[in-house]
């Protein structure tokens, strides 16, 4: 077919909307996080050359960049954005739901100020479970999506140092994070997390503030499921000694996490902070997520496509770098000597593990030396 035929025949309703309701409007739909949504031709239109940039540069889906053909078909109806025949509604994704056998929410309403840097807020929601559940689904609920740009919840124990003057450690599980589109975990049958009784909920909130104040008060909603045969547990494997020196391009960094008995790892949630630069993280010399450009709006959740058994003594490793340097356009302070730290100016280098375990093991043992 002539070149220029080829550009004619693509058209909004024959082969742009399949892709963005296969791709993108999960979050691009009214009342998600994405700011515009991309369900119609007229909707859309205003948005064709932003659309290319964002899919070539492979900022855009978040996930992952598109199949080559698809990112065609989205560049050739950019140049010349066509409606095309039979304009029809969109199918929209079916939103993943939980059944809130419990629901946890902060005590009362944040209040996100206008057009600053907010610090990462922490809210302590106590359980009151009289005893142990299995957690079957889980979903962090933002109060406003507007403000709500990710949230992480940690099941804290009744000894841990974390908020507590210490820091987090490996016995701070993490329960469930949110991100825009990300919000839940839904663990297949055989497979459940536990919340121990009397635990603590910490609620981890990143805000960015909109041009005008605003409130939110997010929820966490929990399914309980039956006692499974495995129990997914989330460690997280992280570097806190570290100094980032002024103006370095790719300061090196590393993390390493030994297992103490053998685990099925099913996915990685990597977390750094603003001065990411690049990460990628091996068990037992497989590598299992590399992000060469690392970018802090998108951590997101990456199940393996198959899980990685690890044998007791196999060590998990995180190889980042850091870029201190004026380059980086969210560099905060590039003349600053950075260390480990809670707040975005602050670094972390961190990746939650999800591992299968037996239900009735408990995680100590993953993490705790044996001795003999
Ligand atoms: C997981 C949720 C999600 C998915 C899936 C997604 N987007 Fe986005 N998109 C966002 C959010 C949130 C923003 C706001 C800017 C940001 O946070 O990066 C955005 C911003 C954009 C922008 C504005 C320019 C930019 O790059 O910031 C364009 C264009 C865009 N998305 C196109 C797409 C297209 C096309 C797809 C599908 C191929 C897609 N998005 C899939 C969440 C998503």
């Amino acid at each position: 077919m002539p070149i220029l035929a080829a550009l004619l025949a693509v058209t909004f309703y024959s082969d742009v909307l399949p892709i963005l309701e296969r791709r993108c409007l999960a979050c691009h739909q009214t009342g998600e996080a994405a700011p515009m949504s991309l369900a119609s031709f007229r909707e859309t239109r205003p948005f064709a050359k932003a659309i290319r940039d964002a899919v070539t540069s492979h900022s855009m889906p978040p996930g992952g960049a598109l199949p080559a053909n698809e990112l065609a078909v989205l560049q050739q109806w950019a140049a010349r954005p066509a409606e095309g025949d039979s304009p029809r509604s969109a199918v929209l994704p079916v939103k993943p739901t939980v059944r809130p056998d419990l629901a946890l929410r902060m005590a009362t309403p944040f209040l996100v100020p206008a057009s600053q840097t907010i610090d990462y807020q922490h809210f302590i929601l106590p359980t009151g479970l009289a005893q142990a559940r299995w957690v079957q689904a889980i979903e962090i609920r933002p109060g406003n999506r507007r403000v709500v740009h990710h949230a992480v919840a940690f099941v804290r124990t009744a000894r841990s140092e974390f908020l507590r003057g210490g820091r987090l450690s490996v016995e701070d599980e993490v329960l469930a994070t949110y991100l825009p589109g990300e919000g839940v975990l839904r663990l297949p049958p055989g497979q459940a997390k536990l919340l121990p009784a009397g635990a603590e909920l910490v609620l981890q909130l990143h805000y960015t503030a909109g041009t005008q104040s605003e409130t939110d008060q997010t929820e966490i909603l929990i399914e309980f499921g039956p006692t499974p045969l495995e129990r997914v547990y989330t460690l997280s494997v992280a570097q806190g000694d570290f100094s980032i020196p002024p103006f370095a391009k790719a300061h090196p960094v590393t993390a390493e996490f030994t297992v103490q008995t053998g685990v099925r790892i099913l996915a990685v949630t990597p977390h750094m902070h603003l001065r990411g630069r690049s990460l990628r993280v091996l068990a037992a010399d497989a590598l299992i997520l590399d992000l060469p450009r690392y970018r802090f709006d998108w951590q997101l959740r990456q199940s393996l496509r198959k899980p990685i058994q690890l044998a007791r003594g196999e060590t998990i490793r995180l190889e980042a770098t850091f870029d201190n340097s004026r380059n980086n356009p969210r560099n905060p302070d590039p003349s600053a000597t950075v260390r480990w730290g809670e707040q975005s100016w602050q670094e972390m280098l961190v990746a939650f593990i999800d591992v299968a375990i037996p239900a009735a093991w408990p995680p100590e043992e993953i993490y705790r030396p044996k001795r003999f």
